[in-house]
């Protein structure tokens, strides 16, 4: 039977553990430095981005390549959605055509899940509304156990879009659970009450609202993406940098070994400052996106191949 990736929560130390090994051992193949063994060869994955996506999907095409597997995509513009056929009815012909894999990102929470229970092929969840993104929160993971060196008893804050963010939730399941201390900072209006109830029961997570006091023992700083789209009203906030953006004054009074992280795509001036992204001794923005490349070979062979 093949596996499927639809989420981080409820994953186990040992099994997230295994993947990020994997993952790591496929960096040199991932930045293109040597031939990884085309275990895939022969197989075909399909990607069905409903949402838009420059990282995801094009490191998803990457990492089949690289495995010596086929993608074919399809985007939810051009799709025959547009005259009404169902997001499962498209997964099902898309099976049809005989695919191994199908990486999915719809703005449907639990679109994947969905999935998953009428195909039989593998399904991989490359972001659904407001739950996941289990991928991103895997390359999340590695790149802080690659610059740290270990995960256990790191001080990560994640800050920003709590509410819209699926990054979050997955980053939230998959560092806590390799053992290392959240911090989720944000304004209350996108740091929701549920979070503050996971806090009161879960002692490797602290929610706050100021990121001032928070950033001087921090190893890792993780910024959000403001998710406009999702924004009731559409807007970012005029005072957002003011209170938590990642300024390189805020960034100068971080520990000097802390790392800086944005899964992209980057708000520039909003989230950090340009100096901040750009700080190729702190910012690991660009590395996430290598990281990318060999976590989705680690899950591609995993969920295909067992
Ligand atoms: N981090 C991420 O999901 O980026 P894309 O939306 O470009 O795939």
């Amino acid at each position: 039977m093949p596996r499927h990736l639809l989420q981080l929560e409820g994953l186990e130390a040992p099994e997230l553990t295994a993947l990020l090994d994997r993952a790591e051992a496929f960096i040199p193949a991932a930045r293109g430095e040597v031939s990884a063994t085309p275990v895939l060869a022969g197989r075909l994955v399909a990607n069905l981005f409903f949402e838009d996506s420059t990282r995801t999907r094009l490191s998803f095409e990457a990492a089949a390549a690289r495995l010596g597997a086929r993608a074919i995509a399809l985007q939810g513009s051009g799709s025959s959605t547009s005259k009404g056929e169902t997001f499962l009815d498209t997964a099902l012909n898309v099976e049809a055509l005989g695919v191994d894999a199908i990486v999915v990102r719809t703005n449907l929470s639990g679109g994947p899940n969905q999935l998953a229970r009428h195909v039989q092929c593998a399904v991989i969840n490359a972001g659904d509304g407001r739950h996941e993104h289990p991928t991103q929160g895997l390359l999340d993971c590695l790149t802080i156990r690659k610059a740290l060196g270990a995960i256990e008893g790191a001080n990560v804050a994640i800050v920003g879009d709590i509410a819209n963010s699926r990054v979050a939730r997955s980053a939230l399941h998959a560092l806590t659970t390799l053992g290392a201390n959240v911090r989720l900072i944000g304004p209350p209006t996108l740091l929701p009450r549920g979070f503050a109830t996971v806090a009161k029961y879960h002692e490797r997570v602290a929610i706050s609202h100021d990121l001032e006091s928070n950033l001087h023992d921090l190893d890792a700083i993780v910024m959000l993406r403001v998710q406009v789209e999702r924004a009731a009203g559409g807007a970012i906030a005029s005072d957002y940098r003011l209170q938590y953006g990642l300024t390189r004054e805020r960034a100068s009074r971080l520990p000097s070994h802390c790392i800086v992280m944005h899964p992209g795509p980057v708000n520039r001036g909003v989230e950090v400052d340009d100096d901040v992204a750009d700080d190729r001794r702190r910012s690991q923005i660009l590395l996430q996106v290598t990281h990318g490349v060999a976590v989705r070979m680690a899950v591609l062979e995993q969920t295909i191949s067992g």
